[in-house]
């Protein structure tokens, strides 16, 4: 593996090997700091939208393994805008040893990783976001023990991280069932991408417009915004049909009672998900937000580190 762009694109064994060197990496930490194996190494970070996980964790796990990191922020590089992708890339890989991008259109991380020399992870794009997904693995792991029979629900807008969530449940066995209102569903083609992964691992793919159907019996129950970065002038017209789908005491009732909520986060409470769910006893919202950095530190080591 060169790059890291899309969940869909590991086999089983390749998201445990990041799984299990992110949870040996998070013990290694635990019990008193990081060996520096990525000394002398700097991953160039490259944002063309907001973030605090994504960037702070990417950061700490680089100075944690011994590493630097760069950040370059949207008024920087101005990519496909001031420079094509493809010569950025070139340039950035004469530099640097590896690239995170956060970027709008998909399109552009496959072209970075086209023609960069170094890794380049997928910081985020409008398509999905595979970094969450590694961390809400790690997550469901540490909560639940296991991945496969498990019912994972997805409430809300079939976004970007919707579509990581579906890869990463569909290859590891759970059963992804997703709720939304119709016209806000998830991608067709990862729809079927991730029907094919759940066919291979016994899993089952639901989608409904009912949200109590979605979250029946559910052992994990997510969320995400209702109005993604880059989406904000449609947000009165989404703030009018998402309220049925927020993830609220009566609609967790549905669930198992053992059910973990989770949320990538920013939350926006009062929307997507109550006050009461977020700060409740089964949200595991700020463990997840910590696992963004246990579960990079995975994925850097095994692409700039070698395993
Ligand atoms: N969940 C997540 O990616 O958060 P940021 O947008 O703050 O990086
Ligand atoms: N779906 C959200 C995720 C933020 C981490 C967005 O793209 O804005």
């Amino acid at each position: 593996m060169k790059d890291f762009v899309s969940i869909a694109d590991l086999p089983p064994a390749g998201i445990f090997e990041i799984l299990n060197r992110a949870k040996q990496l998070k013990e290694e930490w635990l019990e008193g700091g990081n060996q520096p194996i990525l000394k002398g190494k700097v991953l160039g970070m490259i944002f063309q939208k907001p973030s605090l996980r994504t960037r702070v964790s990417f950061d700490m796990a680089m100075l944690h393994l011994g590493g630097h990191a760069l950040y370059l922020s949207p008024a920087e590089i101005g990519l496909g805008k001031r420079e094509s992708i493809a010569d950025v890339a070139r340039v950035m890989s004469r530099y640097v040893d590896g690239i995170m991008a956060r970027v709008f259109d998909h399109d552009h991380i496959l072209q970075l990783a086209k023609y960069s020399r170094v890794p380049v992870i997928n910081g985020l794009s409008d398509y999905n976001h595979p970094c969450q997904g590694m961390a809400d693995l790690l997550t469901i792991w540490e909560k639940k023990g296991d991945f496969k029979g498990l019912k994972l629900a997805y409430v809300g807008d079939g976004n970007n991280v919707a579509v990581s969530l579906l890869f990463a449940a569909t290859k590891l066995g759970m059963h992804f069932s997703v709720g939304n209102p119709p016209g806000y569903d998830l991608p067709p083609q990862a729809l079927s991408t991730g029907r094919q992964f759940a066919q291979e691992s016994g899993s089952q793919v639901v989608t409904t417009h009912d949200p109590v159907e979605a979250v029946a019996h559910a052992d994990v129950v997510y969320t995400d915004t209702w109005t993604s970065m880059g989406q904000e002038v449609e947000s009165a017209k989404r703030d009018a049909v998402f309220p049925p789908f927020q993830v609220n005491s009566n609609l967790l009732a549905h669930a198992q009672p053992e059910a973990i909520v989770m949320h990538c986060l920013p939350a926006h409470r009062g929307h997507e998900i109550t006050h009461e769910v977020a700060d409740g006893p089964q949200s595991v919202l700020f463990d997840q937000a910590e696992n963004r950095l246990h579960a990079q530190k995975g994925i850097l080591a095994i692409l700039m580190a070698g395993s």
